[in-house]
C-alpha cells in the first residue's frame, strides 16, 4: 500500500511514520513544509529506508499534490499537517485557517480527483478499491467540559480557540466530501499527546526543558485545568487500527484515560528531576482557556479492539528519560527562533 502522510516531520507524524515502517511493508510518502514545528532530525533513523520518501512542500500546493498522487499511486492519505499550537493561534489565527482548512480542502480535492473512476455520470461517483482519507483531528473541537462528563463522538462541536475552530472546520469539510461525493473517510479525535519528539512549546516538553535549565515553569492561571494524556505510541497504534478496521465515514475518539491537572504534571516533572517547586510561576491565564477535556473511548475500544497500553506513570517516566538522553535534539530546536517565540510569549 502507498500511504501519503502529511506533516510527518512533526511530533505525532514522525512517530507514526516510524511505527508504520517498523510494523508493516507499506510505502510511506511524507509531505511536510517544514515549518518551525517540522524537523527532519525526527526522521533521521528512517531517512535511508527504501520504503520511505520525503517531499518538502505544502498541502496547499495543488500542483505538487496532483503530481505526488500520480507518481506514487497514493491509496491512503493520513493528514497530520497542521498548525497545532493553541497559543500561537491566539496571536496569529490566519495561518491556522490557511493550513488547517484550505490545506485540508486542497488535499481532499487531490484525493477525490485521483481516486474517482472515470464516469460520464456525475451523480454516480465510483472510487478505486481500498482508498481512504484519514483526518487527524482533536478533542478540542468539542470545546470544554465541566467537572463531570466525557466527550463522545455524538458531542456537539463547540470549539473555543482559533486553533480548535480551524480543526472543527476541517472536520466539517472532510465530512462534506464524504456526504457529497462519497469519498471514503475516517476522522479521529484525540486527546493531548505526550512522548518523544514533541516540540517544547507544549506543556510537558516545555516544563522538562525549563526544569533542566532551572528556568521558571510558567503555569497558566490556577493550573487546575484538566487534560486527558495519551502516549503518542498509543495514538499511533490507534490510527493504524482505524486505517485497517475503521468503518467508512465514521469518527473515532481516542483518549488515554489519564486525566491530570496541569499543576500535578508540573509538580511530578520537578519531583522526577529532583528540582525545587519554587521554580513554579503562576502566570496570566490563556485567553478562552478550556477548563477540562476527557475522552470517552468506548467506540474505538469496543468496535475496533484498540486500547491504550501506557499508564501515565510509565509513559511520563520514559518520556522524561528520553528528553534527558536527547539534550542535543532539544538544544538544536531551542537555540534559534524558539528564543524569540519564548520571550514574546512569556514576556521575558
Ligand atoms: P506538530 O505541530 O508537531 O507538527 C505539524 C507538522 O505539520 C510539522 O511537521 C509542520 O512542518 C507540518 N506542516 C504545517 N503546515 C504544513 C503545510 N501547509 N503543509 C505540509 N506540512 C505542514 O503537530 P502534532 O502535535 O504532531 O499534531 C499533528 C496533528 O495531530 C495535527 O493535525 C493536530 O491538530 C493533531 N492533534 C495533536 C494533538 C497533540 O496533543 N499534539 C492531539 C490531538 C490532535
Ligand atoms: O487536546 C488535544 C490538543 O492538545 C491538540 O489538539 C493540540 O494540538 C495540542 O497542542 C494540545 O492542546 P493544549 O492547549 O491542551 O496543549 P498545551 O500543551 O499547549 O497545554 C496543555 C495545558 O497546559 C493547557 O491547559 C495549557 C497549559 N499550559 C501550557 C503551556 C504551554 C500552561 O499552563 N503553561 C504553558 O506554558
Amino acid at each position: 500500500m502507498n500511504i501519503l502522510v502529511t506533516g510527518g516531520a512533526g511530533f505525532i507524524g514522525s512517530n507514526f511514520v516510524k511505527h508504520m515502517l517498523k510494523n508493516f511493508d507499506h510505502n510511506i510518502i511524507n509531505i511536510d513544509s517544514l515549518t518551525y514545528a517540522g524537523n527532519l532530525k525526527n526522521l533521521q533513523d528512517v531517512q535511508n529506508n527504501d520504503r520511505y520518501f520525503f517531499i518538502k512542500g505544502s498541502i496547499e500546493d495543488r500542483i505538487l499534490l496532483e503530481n505526488v498522487f500520480q507518481k506514487y499511486d497514493i491509496q491512503v492519505v493520513i493528514n497530520f499537517a497542521a498548525e497545532s499550537h493553541v497559543d500561537r493561534s491566539i496571536s496569529d489565527p490566519e495561518i491556522f485557517l490557511n493550513t488547517n482548512v484550505i490545506g485540508t480542502q486542497a488535499l481532499l480535492d487531490a484525493a477525490l480527483n485521483y481516486w474517482k473512476s472515470e464516469s460520464e455520470n456525475k451523480y454516480d461517483i465510483k472510487f478505486k478499491d481500498e482508498v481512504k482519507f484519514i483526518q487527524i483531528s482533536t478533542d478540542e473541537v468539542y470545546g470544554t467540559l465541566g467537572e463531570t462528563g466525557y466527550f463522545t463522538e455524538e458531542t456537539g462541536l463547540a470549539p473555543n480557540s482559533p486553533y480548535s475552530a480551524s480543526k472543527a472546520a476541517s472536520d466539517m469539510i472532510v465530512r462534506a466530501y464524504h456526504e457529497t461525493y462519497g469519498l471514503p473517510i475516517n476522522i479521529t479525535r484525540c486527546s493531548n499527546n505526550y512522548g518523544p519528539l514533541q516540540f517544547p512549546e507544549k506543556l510537558i516538553p516545555l516544563m522538562i526543558n525549563n526544569a533542566l535549565k532551572e528556568k521558571s515553569l510558567p503555569v497558566y492561571g490556577d493550573g487546575c485545568q484538566v487534560r486527558d494524556w495519551l502516549h503518542v505510541k498509543d495514538h499511533c497504534r490507534a490510527i493504524d487500527c482505524v486505517l485497517r478496521y475503521g468503518k467508512n465515514g465514521e469518527i473515532y475518539n481516542i483518549g488515554g484515560n489519564n486525566e491530570k491537572k496541569n499543576i500535578e504534571i508540573v509538580r511530578l516533572i520537578l519531583n522526577k528531576l529532583d528540582k525545587s517547586e519554587s521554580l513554579i510561576k503562576h502566570v496570566q491565564d490563556r485567553l478562552g482557556h478550556d477548563r477540562r477535556y476527557a475522552i470517552d473511548n468506548t467506540k474505538i475500544m469496543s468496535e475496533l479492539g484498540w486500547s491504550p497500553e501506557y499508564s501515565f506513570e510509565e509513559g511520563i517516566q520514559k518520556t522524561i528519560k528520553w528528553y534527558l538522553e536527547n539534550e542535543e535534539w532539544m538544544e538544536d530546536i531551542t537555540s534559534g527562533d524558539y528564543i524569540n517565540y519564548y520571550d514574546h510569549m512569556y514576556n521575558c
